[in-house]
């Protein structure tokens, strides 16, 4: 069974096309971020314009030689994001499924990334712990089958890829600002700032990261004009410290949990630092880590041709929206 993923929530137009028997067989995306940098971040008005203009070069490129009478049914992104982004690909996605009188599945974006490992590791069994963190979003949930999830924390102000995305901006470095931070902070010292590490000490699993994106604010001021040296010691020391605060984080999840698989998606999932800190627990704690590969852990449409490939039971009407920007992972029913 052949299922076209669309996926439109923010500033990634893609599409792929997930075989139940071969995997991911086709995909494409644009992504848009060189357009939104010129304003320091997604612009949504501009968002769903480019939307409209590369959807269908998108739908080509994914589809390369697979013909659309081939396809089974076409799922597709609808919450939480941005709502004229999601629009668009909703509208789309009805279209394609009504011409080609094909079943219509809305899928949660959250969902997807945290599906996505699955995708890649067959081996991989629920239950398992999986750290989700995004531009909009950072949690650490426990996935107890597909479908059901139970969020153990979350952050209750900045989400890390935002807090990336701040510090980035007052270094001036381009949005987004992960990638770049991380680069920097290569050049970096990482104990050359003490930064705090918020709710570490917390008896709960939560996250907070305004606090320490202030902190880096105040110690910028301490500096009139800081050299590269001084940007690169305060990337790596923040990114130190939202590293130290994950995996104390993860740590007392598995301990509490006894899961023996831990997950980390969603485009922070990139940072490799982390992703080396948090893999190194394998031989600390008697677990089995897995990250997506690079192209996965953003945003993308295979983990949503994923998701609804193992959805495919949902009936909807079709002539409904089902777009929402809020939509709580623990709500996933329609
Ligand atoms: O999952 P994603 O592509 O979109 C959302 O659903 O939010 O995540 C984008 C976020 C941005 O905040 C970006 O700065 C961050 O992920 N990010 C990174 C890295 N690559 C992307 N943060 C830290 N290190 C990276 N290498
Ligand atoms: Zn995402």
């Amino acid at each position: 069974m052949k299922t076209l993923g669309i996926e439109t929530s923010c500033d990634e137009t893609a599409i792929a096309i997930y075989d139940s028997e071969n995997g991911i067989i086709g995909e494409s995306i644009y992504s848009q971020s060189k357009m939104h940098a010129a304003y320091g971040g997604v612009v949504p008005e501009l968002a769903s314009r480019d939307h409209c203009l590369k959807i269908v070069n998108v739908l080509k490129a994914a589809l390369g030689d697979i013909k659309l009478a081939d396809i089974d049914q076409i799922s597709y992104t609808s919450g939480p994001g941005l709502l004229g982004a999601l629009l668009i690909g909703e509208s789309f996605a009805q279209g394609l499924s009504v011409a080609l009188k094909i079943p219509l599945i809305p899928i949660n974006h959250l969902e997807g990334h945290l599906m996505s490992p699955l995708m890649e590791f067959p081996e991989i069994n629920t239950p398992y712990i999986s750290l989700l963190v995004s531009g909009g979003h950072s949690m650490i949930v426990d996935v107890m089958d597909k479908g059901n999830y139970e969020i153990l924390g979350q952050s209750k102000d900045d989400a890390v890829g935002e807090a990336f995305d701040k510090v980035a901006k007052l270094l001036d470095l381009p949005y987004p600002g992960g990638p770049q931070i991380e680069k920097l902070a290569l050049k970096g010292n990482p104990a050359a700032f003490n930064f705090p590490r918020p709710m570490i000490n917390s008896d709960n699993l939560d996250l907070s990261f305004s606090g320490l994106k202030t902190a880096v604010l105040y110690k910028l001021k301490d500096f009139k004009n800081p050299s590269d040296d001084i940007k690169a010691d305060i990337a790596a020391s923040f990114q130190q410290a939202v590293i130290d605060v994950l995996l104390n984080k993860i740590k007392k999840t598995v301990e509490s949990s006894k899961r023996k698989t831990v997950i980390i998606a969603g485009g922070v999932a990139a940072n490799k630092s982390l992703r080396t800190a948090i893999k190194d627990l394998e031989n600390i704690m008697d677990i089995k880590v897995y990250y997506p590969s690079l192209k996965y852990c953003g945003d993308n449409a295979a983990m949503i041709a994923f998701v609804g490939s193992i959805r495919s039971s949902v009936k909807i009407k079709k002539e409904s929206s089902f777009v929402r920007a809020r939509w709580p992972l623990t709500e996933l029913s329609l």
